[in-house]
């Protein structure tokens, strides 16, 4: 049986391992050993949407694994003129190992999914971003040591992809989340039921004040997600007051780390300021997009 990622779900039994054999991979990689694990395995990406940092982390990943990306645009590929997501996947599957879909829609996800006969890693939808949240997860563990009841506060678009993975991705971890959002953007029911099964402390609020209190990690996203462009005015409006500065940093533990997925827009969701400062981690998180990738591709290839 084939197994997919597109869903931080998916990861709920094995999460502690990809990210533990992520830490372990980068390090042997960077002190000279080989981790060619995928040896002449092939990657197909394919992209509805843009990208720096999925695109290069899966492709770099997958030469260092010892296997070979190929970037599929959906403009330069037939699905961009009407060829179903059904053939596509089927097509796909006999020539490559691996699937990376970043995806338009969560139904667009699973449909490829269902239908591919390899694995499908999803580089993001309008629902999740499990990559990103595997990769933030691997973060804090190498910062902090630990997982387990960290407490975890994301400031900003609560419904959208980053958040809803944060949801179930930290509480599948035993960390506590909150989420800071003005009520029209709070994150899907379905993502606050999930997380509470796992009995960690998961708290939604729309209050800004103090929130970051006892936080160990602080983490925000932008506030227009790709997709919703034609609502910028109205969300920046929404979202005055949530821009994580200096003020709601001082307030979390002294040694709380600042995390974001990037791309950022300085003075929306977050100041350069705190960005660029010495509790952030942004640019390890960028970069163990890569390691948590090969973990992830590792996996889903046993
Ligand atoms: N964080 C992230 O997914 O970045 P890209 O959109 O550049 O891939
Ligand atoms: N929430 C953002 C994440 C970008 C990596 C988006 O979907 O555009």
């Amino acid at each position: 049986m084939k197994r997919d990622l597109i869903s931080m779900l998916d990861v709920k039994d094995d999460l502690e391992d990809i990210i533990d054999l992520g830490i372990q991979l980068k390090r042997k990689s960077k002190s000279g050993i080989s981790i060619e694990m995928l040896k002449r395995k092939t990657l197909g990406m394919i992209f509805e949407k843009s990208s720096t940092r999925t695109r290069v982390s899966f492709e770099v990943g997958m030469t260092k694994l010892g296997g070979h990306a190929v970037f599929l645009s959906k403009d330069d590929i037939q699905l961009g003129r009407g060829e179903t997501i059904e053939d596509t996947a089927l097509v796909l599957s006999r020539y490559v190992d691996i699937i990376m879909f970043r995806a338009m829609s969560n139904k667009a996800m699973k449909e490829l999914a269902k239908h591919a006969t390899v694995p499908v890693i999803s580089g993001l939808d309008d629902k999740e971003h499990p990559c990103q949240v595997v990769t933030d997860l691997m973060t804090i563990k190498e910062h902090k040591g630990k997982l387990k009841e960290l407490n975890f506060v994301y400031l900003g678009d609560g419904g959208n992809n980053m958040s809803h993975s944060y949801l179930l991705g930290c509480a599948i971890a035993g960390m506590n989340v909150k989420i800071v959002a003005p009520k029209q953007y709070w994150p899907d029911d379905y993502y606050v039921k999930e997380a509470k099964k796992f009995g960690t402390k998961i708290e939604v609020t729309d209050v800004v004040e103090d929130s970051t209190k006892d936080a160990d990690i602080v983490a925000t996203d932008t506030w227009v997600s790709m997709g919703d462009e034609s609502e910028k005015e109205k969300r920046i409006k929404a979202f005055e007051g949530y821009t994580i500065d200096k003020k709601l940093m001082s307030h979390a533990k002294s040694d709380a780390i600042f995390l974001h997925c990037l791309p950022a827009y300085y003075d929306y969701e977050v100041t350069k300021e705190v960005a660029h400062g010495k509790q952030s981690v942004i640019f390890d998180e960028a970069e163990n997009r890569m390691w948590a990738q090969i973990a992830i591709m590792v996996t889903l290839c046993k």
